[in-house]
């Protein structure tokens, strides 16, 4: 099936609100075990020194879940939707474990224009993340550019979406388990989600075209792509 791009930013409010208001925690866990499975085979442990960096951040989920399972990190929830970001600001603040999201702070910006040098980032990222994001980014160079551009060496890579279905009846088939979980407009949003992703070999193929080999690319199952590594 052929890409059709989505807009990149999810501003509209009702929009925001359906996306915020659905549980998507149990994929979510998943990611962190995933991440923390990742993190323990490279031997590295988060302590004070280190940021992590959720990058389309969206309304927190994921950033507070990272904030909580490395407590003595920063952790720092970027999205160029001030929409999300002030929903993701107030699920902070009405969360019942606000006390353990103290090492939490958000940033408003287009990842694509966000500066190395701003004050909420001023130690160097240990661990840069994503969930969800990719599909949004119209040219996949403008995603990979700023990874690299935010990435020391040392930096961890862990990028997690959705991957493109391979025709139109599987991505109307998908659809339609949506929408016995979600309403129309979550619906509608994840079909053109679907649309908007990529495929394994896209992404593969630009990892290796552009000098990026030591990411890894690999399929978590028959719905989602990992990007993982150093840049
Ligand atoms: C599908 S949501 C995922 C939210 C969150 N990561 C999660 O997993 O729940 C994608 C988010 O990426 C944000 N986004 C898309 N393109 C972006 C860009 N160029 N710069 C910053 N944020 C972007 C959107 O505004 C939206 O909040």
């Amino acid at each position: 099936m052929k890409r059709t791009p989505e807009p990149e930013l999810m501003e509209e409010k009702e929009q925001v609100i359906s996306y915020d208001e659905a549980d998507f925690s149990e994929g979510e866990v998943k990611l962190i075990n995933q991440i923390n499975h990742y993190l323990l085979r490279k031997n590295i442990s988060l302590g004070e020194k280190d940021l992590i960096v959720d990058l389309g951040c969206g309304p927190g989920n994921i950033s507070e879940k990272l904030a909580i399972k490395w407590p003595n990190t920063e952790v720092v929830g970027i999205d160029g939707s001030k929409e999300m970001i002030s929903r993701a600001e107030y699920n902070k603040n009405i969360s019942t474990n606000k006390n353990k999201l103290k090492n939490l702070h958000y940033i408003c910006s287009d990842i694509k224009h966000i500066k190395s040098n701003n004050f909420l980032l001023k130690k160097r990222i240990s661990l840069l993340v994503s969930n969800s994001l990719i599909h949004h980014i119209t040219n996949l160079e403008d995603f990979f550019n700023t990874i690299r551009s935010l990435s020391s060496n040392s930096t961890v890579n862990f990028h997690k979406d959705l991957k493109r279905p391979f025709d139109e009846n599987s991505a109307l088939e998908l659809k339609a388990q949506c929408s016995s979980k979600y309403n129309e407009i979550l619906t509608n949003d994840y079909y053109a989600s679907l649309k908007a992703s990529y495929t394994f070999k896209e992404l593969k193929h630009f990892t290796l075209e552009n000098d990026l080999s030591s990411l890894e690319v690999f399929e978590d199952g028959d719905k989602y792509l990992i990007v993982y590594g150093n840049v």
